[in-house]
């Protein structure tokens, strides 16, 4: 199979899993989970539940006992986009073509969609029956991490308290990684321990090559800003050089940003050398991300 029928797959996967999950919410107050149910399902890519279900895959660990965890990762993933369009933040009005969630509802609202969503994630994390508690406790600690001050939240605080100023590589390396390399790392070890057996060497490896992907992934965000011709269907772009904000680009030039890609793809490849050819979709996956168009 291929990585885009494999895709398809597990981005329908995950979102029936997502559906459920939001259903069992819609009982409580009507605007609070359309609020929710909108800003899960308004065409994300879910990366980071596939990173889950591949790294999975690759270690042969059944899909079903992987659910819990590639939803609360989208879940938290949802969140953080909710609050980081929010005014006080990135102050942005379109979110994947259409309405943030502020705008679609209120603020308030979308304060209390952020966190709603993160509280179901670790909910969600919690409630999986496949699961022995012996392994569902590592993985909460994981998702809590890479959620918080340590990772996606401190990176947004890096992120608001460097804009203006000029970065150098290293410290642009340290915002990415805790902003958005934290929950793709949280990602590859949650897949990973959805099993009892899985060895140190094995979860070292993927966490490499995790931390390459993490990092490719945001430097190719960074071409795209410039190359890519959508640069008028909202404010939010090309907002990153209006804002004089530091990218790759910015500081490599154009080449030096898509060699460093390069290097990190194979970087990802060569952590990846003693696995099966079960590991092949994380190998395209990582292609994909420095050769995709959007
Ligand atoms: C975009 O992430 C925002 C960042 C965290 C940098 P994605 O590109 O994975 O977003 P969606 O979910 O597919 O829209
Ligand atoms: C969003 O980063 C990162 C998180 C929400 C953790 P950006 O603010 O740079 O991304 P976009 O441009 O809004 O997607
Ligand atoms: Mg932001
Ligand atoms: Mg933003
Ligand atoms: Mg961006």
């Amino acid at each position: 199979m291929h990585l885009k029928q494999l895709t398809q797959q597990y981005q329908q996967r995950v979102d029936r899993a997502l559906e459920q999950l939001i259903d069992n919410t819609s009982d409580i107050a009507d605007e609070l989970h359309l609020a929710m149910h909108y800003s899960l399902f308004n065409g994300g890519k879910r990366v980071r539940p596939l990173l889950v279900y591949l790294t999975g895959r690759a270690l042969s660990i059944p899909a079903e006992h992987q659910d819990a965890a590639a939803c609360a990762v989208e879940l938290i993933h949802c969140y953080s986009l909710v609050h980081d369009d929010m005014p006080a933040m990135d102050d942005d009005d379109l979110r994947r073509g259409k309405l943030t969630c502020h705008k679609q509802f209120s603020e308030a609202t979308a304060l209390l969609t952020g966190d709603a969503l993160q509280t179901l994630a670790f909910e969600t994390l919690s409630d999986n029956s496949y699961l022995d508690a012996s392994l569902i406790l590592p993985m909460i600690k994981v998702l809590a991490h890479a959620s918080g001050a340590a990772g996606m939240a401190g990176g947004q605080a890096i992120d608001l308290a460097a804009t203006g100023k000029n970065l150098s590589l290293e410290q642009l390396k340290v915002m990415h990684e805790h902003k958005t390399g934290a929950l793709i790392l949280a990602s590859v070890k949650l897949g990973a321990l959805c099993a009892k057996n899985t060895s140190i060497p094995d979860l070292e490896a993927l966490e490499n090559y995790a931390k390459n992907i993490g990092l490719s992934f945001q430097i190719k965000d960074d071409i795209l800003d410039i190359e890519s011709d959508t640069h008028t269907l909202g404010k939010q772009q090309g907002a990153d050089i209006s804002l004089n904000k530091a990218t790759y680009p910015a500081l490599l030039g154009l080449d030096g940003a898509k060699k460093m890609a390069q290097q990190c793809h194979q970087n990802a490849l060569d952590s990846l050398s003693h696995f099966d050819q079960k590991a092949d979709p994380l190998r395209w996956l990582s292609e994909y991300i420095i050769t995709r168009d959007h």
